[in-house]
């Protein structure tokens, strides 16, 4: 047991420590980037437009949705709005004008309009209920617009910019506004060019420990060569019974809950508690390729998740033949190194995975050709080096429990015929 169980052990410590520094090795420019523009100012009114672009490759923004947030510095409202609304009117008595401001509120909250809203309320990028998809995922739901006219700005009516935004999406912490090099826009197909009177950047970043304080996926694996199927670490998301856990068990019926605010996932009972299980299946060997099958189960007894993705890290991804049933995406983050992959579901036919109950699960097989110089089942290579579900890291099982090989001793051939029967079976039921 050598390199390839301390490089897995290393990758496993890597990951353990990484999320709580909210940078994530497999994305590192990820962020969330809010961009204002101040399009004209006119004797006391500023109108401005507002983009909210994901900048990650596969984390998204799932229902219900981003829900801006920010603080005025003075006395400014919103006139009016488009492509987006606040959720509250606030108090705009001090106004006698016989339309009154959209919103009076010192630290509004603004959210995406639903989509199929009334055509005039609209504007290019809304409408989608505040979801944003990652970049590769379907990279033309990424960018999210509004238009607001705010009045009551500085003394001599000059824009100034708010600060301390939130998005309202559990996991992201915003900086402050930077003044960034004015946008620009094209008329006549790039003839000429108009640009914003000035445009400040917010970057907002993502930290999973930030999101919840559990991890919420785990990794359960098996191989064809050995009957042990190693389970989810136990309490990998929590021990049953623990505060903050909440589950139920089979044969119970779930309480009529709504899909509420209260961030704790209602699950079906189980030793990890996750809402989330992937299993990894070394499927088959053959001459010059192995085929592995990847199974994703949803615990959440209350959840459907739309847009769902997966991020898997394998050294052979390199030499990936085949995806059934989902799409794939590599991830080359660094350049030359592409043993980092997305999956994820293809549209109308498996992109939502099912709460517990309704078919929760989903199936891929992915075809891998054995990579001379590279290619082992030895000491546990053929298993992922790290799974993420929804961005969010899955706990791996202890690299000293993967499924070994049997030893190819004198036993070999009175086990063979039992490991063929056991990888049927395994094939049938994972
Ligand atoms: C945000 O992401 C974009 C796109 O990847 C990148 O160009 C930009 O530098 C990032 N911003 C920060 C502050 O990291
Ligand atoms: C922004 O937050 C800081 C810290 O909570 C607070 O001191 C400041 O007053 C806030 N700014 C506005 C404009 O409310
Ligand atoms: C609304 O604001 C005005 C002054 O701006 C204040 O006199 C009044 O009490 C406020 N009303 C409420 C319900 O807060
Ligand atoms: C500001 O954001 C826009 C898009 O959101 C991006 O193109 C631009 O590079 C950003 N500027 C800086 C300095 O980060
Ligand atoms: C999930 O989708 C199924 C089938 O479309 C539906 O019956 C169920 O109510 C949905 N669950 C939630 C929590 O929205
Ligand atoms: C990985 O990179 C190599 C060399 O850059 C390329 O030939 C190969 O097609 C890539 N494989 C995948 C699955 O993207
Ligand atoms: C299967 O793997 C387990 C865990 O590594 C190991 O303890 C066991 O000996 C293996 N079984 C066989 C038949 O090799």
């Amino acid at each position: 047991m050598g390199m390839v169980l301390i490089l897995i052990f290393f990758f496993s410590l890597v990951s353990s420590i990484s999320p709580s520094y909210g940078f994530d090795p497999l994305d590192p420019y990820g962020n969330i980037t809010i961009k204002w523009d101040l399009l004209l100012s006119n004797s006391g009114t500023n109108n401005l437009m507002v983009s909210i672009y994901n900048f990650q490759q596969y984390r998204h923004v799932e229902p219900p949705g981003w829900k801006l947030n920010w603080a005025w510095k003075g006395k400014e409202v919103i006139w009016s709005m488009q492509g987006a609304e606040a959720t509250e009117q606030g108090n705009c008595t001090e106004f006698k004008e016989s339309t009154l401001p959209h919103c009076c509120e010192k630290e509004p909250f603004i959210v995406d309009l639903l989509p199929g809203t009334n055509y005039n309320a609209q504007t290019q990028n809304c409408c989608k209920g505040g979801v944003l998809s990652s970049m590769k995922q379907d990279p033309s739901k990424y960018v999210a617009t509004f238009q607001m006219a705010v009045g009551g700005s500085g003394t001599n009516s000059q824009f100034i910019m708010p600060e301390n935004f939130t998005l309202g999406v559990p996991g992201y912490s915003c900086g402050g506004a930077v003044k960034v090099e004015p946008s620009r826009y094209t008329t006549d197909g790039g003839r000429r060019w108009t640009q914003a009177l000035a445009t400040w950047n917010v970057t907002c970043v993502y930290s999973q420990s930030l999101a919840s304080p559990t991890p919420r996926c785990c990794v359960s694996l098996s191989a064809f060569y050995n009957q042990t199927i190693v389970s989810c670490p136990r309490c990998s998301c929590g021990c049953k019974g623990q505060p903050g856990t909440k589950c139920v068990k089979y044969g119970e019926t779930p309480p009529l809950l709504k899909q509420n605010q209260d961030p704790t996932p209602v699950v079906r009972c189980s030793e990890h508690m996750c809402p989330i299980r992937v299993h990894w299946h070394l499927k088959e060997s053959y001459k010059q390729y192995w085929r592995a099958k990847m199974t994703v189960t949803n615990f959440h007894i209350m959840k459907n998740y739309s847009e769902w993705n997966l991020v898997v890290l394998h050294p052979n991804l390199q030499s990936l033949t085949q995806v059934f049933s989902f799409n794939y995406a590599p991830l080359n983050r660094y350049g030359y190194i592409n043993d980092t992959g997305m999956f994820w579901g293809l549209p109308f036919y498996n992109d939502i995975l099912l709460q517990e109950g309704k078919d929760g699960n989903l199936q891929t097989e992915i075809l891998l050709r054995k990579d001379p110089g590279i290619f082992t089942f030895r000491e546990g290579w053929g298993f992922p080096r790290k799974i993420q579900f929804n961005g969010d890291e899955c706990v791996m099982p202890p690299p000293d429990e993967y499924p070994s090989l049997p030893n190819m001793g004198h036993s070999a051939s009175a086990t063979t015929p039992f490991i063929i029967l056991f990888s049927l079976f395994l094939t049938f039921m994972l």
